[in-house]
């Protein structure tokens, strides 16, 4: 197996993480150097610092570029110069896939060049791979999933009595939050990394915006134990459909009955559930973290290593995508179980699930008012 020089850009929580591993377990790869903002910062690992990206891109003893530094820019632009001059690249940064994939993946293609991202979804667990390939034999038709750590974190430490703000302040201390942690607690983070996945998923040109993404900044101690005197609990799910050659994405708080998988998910945890012609894969592990997601990013600058080739292919489905209101709390419905008040008899036999909002309308009293919804027979709610 040949050897291969690697470039950093960032020496964080993900790239000191990545460093220490690569030092302990890879000794036919070498860290060469890392881009950082603070050149004189303390860091855990010993690896040469620049605060020039041309001292990367541009070094020609650098074979991998790694971008484990987040953003859009200068991520886009020092990741497009580094295609340019013929380096692979591996990212864990989910913000400029979203909004730049389609053209760095272009460029790659055009410089014959491998631009993998492993990372950037779910941190540890490799879904973009079984996506990419087992998983693309036959039609996925739905993707849903707890798709960020620190929410994750959050609301599984809500449950057990703890602060949001002081959960919050913890998951930052841990490195699970992005540098502005809005992006997480906001949904922004979730909704990025479920475009990634839809696009792979369903072979489609999807956009990075989509207006249907509620945060859980809105959820409070007291939600969660009315929730849970309820018998049920509540995540931030990312779900994304593809039926009748229509797409929908929504991030929104969704409320479970106890037992469900997602629920089950405490701390940094993440799960995906992919729905398909043969049935339903749930993906399960460390969403956030140094360690867990250097090991993703090492297992592409692996793949890149050996030389295999990249199976994703463009997208050629032409599909409509939908982009609906912003919905803001999914509540699954079983016939067999009494439900809280919140939904009129009629809609409590027939949804397979309910999309409420929390402006409570008049007359109703408990925890959210619904917004107005057609129901789909076998879905739950189409959104008018
Ligand atoms: P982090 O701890 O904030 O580290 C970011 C690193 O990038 C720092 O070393 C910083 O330099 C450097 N950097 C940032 N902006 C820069 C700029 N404009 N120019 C030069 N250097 C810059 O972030 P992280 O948690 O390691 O995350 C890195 C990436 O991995 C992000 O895209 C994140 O979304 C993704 N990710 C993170 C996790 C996780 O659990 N943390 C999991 C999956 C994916 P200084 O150190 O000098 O400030
Ligand atoms: N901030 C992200 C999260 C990091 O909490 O999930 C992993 O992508």
């Amino acid at each position: 197996m040949r050897s291969i020089n690697v470039g950093l850009l960032g020496l964080g929580t993900v790239g000191q993480a990545l460093a220490q591993l690569i030092v302990e377990s890879e000794p036919k790869i070498r860290v060469v150097k890392a881009l950082v903002r603070h050149r004189d910062r303390a860091r855990k690992v010993e690896v040469r610092v620049t605060t020039d990206p041309d001292e990367i891109v541009r070094d020609p003893e650098i074979d991998v570029v790694v971008d484990v530094m987040g953003g859009q820019h200068p991520a886009m632009e020092v990741l497009s110069a580094a295609l340019q001059q013929g380096k692979d690249v591996v990212t864990a940064n989910k913000e400029v896939m979203a909004y730049h994939g389609p053209t760095l993946l272009a460029l790659a293609r055009q410089h014959n060049r491998l631009l993998l991202y492993e990372a950037s979804v779910a941190g540890g667990i490799p879904i973009i791979d079984a996506i990419t390939h087992h998983l693309s034999v036959v039609p996925i038709d739905r993707i849903e999933g707890v798709l960020n750590g620190t929410c994750n974190f959050i609301l599984s430490h809500m449950e057990e009595g703890h602060d949001y703000l002081e959960a919050l302040h913890e998951a930052q201390r841990l490195g699970y939050a992005e540098q502005n942690p809005e992006a997480d607690v906001e949904g922004y983070d979730t909704a990025r990394k479920l475009v990634l996945l839809a696009r792979l998923g369903f072979h489609a040109i999807i956009p990075a915006d989509f207006s249907a993404v509620t945060g859980i900044t809105g959820v409070t101690g007291h939600d969660v134990a009315r929730i849970a005197s309820f018998g049920c609990g509540v995540r931030l799910v990312g779900r994304a459909l593809c039926q009748n050659q229509c797409i929908r994405l929504s991030v929104a708080p969704t409320v479970y009955y106890q037992g469900h998988p997602f629920l089950r998910l405490q701390g940094p945890q993440n799960a995906i559930q992919v729905t398909s012609a043969v049935g339903q894969f749930i993906f399960q592990g460390p969403g956030a973290g140094g360690m867990a997601t250097a090991t993703s990013v090492l297992s592409d600058i692996l793949r890149i290593q050996q030389l295999l080739p990249d199976r994703e292919s463009s997208p050629t489905i032409p599909l409509a995508f939908s982009d609906p209101e912003s919905p803001v709390i999914c509540f699954p419905l079983d016939p067999e179980v009494s439900l809280p008040q919140v939904l009129p008899g009629e809609l409590r036999r027939t949804a397979s699930y309910a999309i409420l909002s929390r402006q409570l309308p008049k007359g109703f009293d408990t925890l959210w008012g619904l917004r107005q919804y057609a129901w789909g027979e076998e879905e739950g709610p189409t959104l008018r």
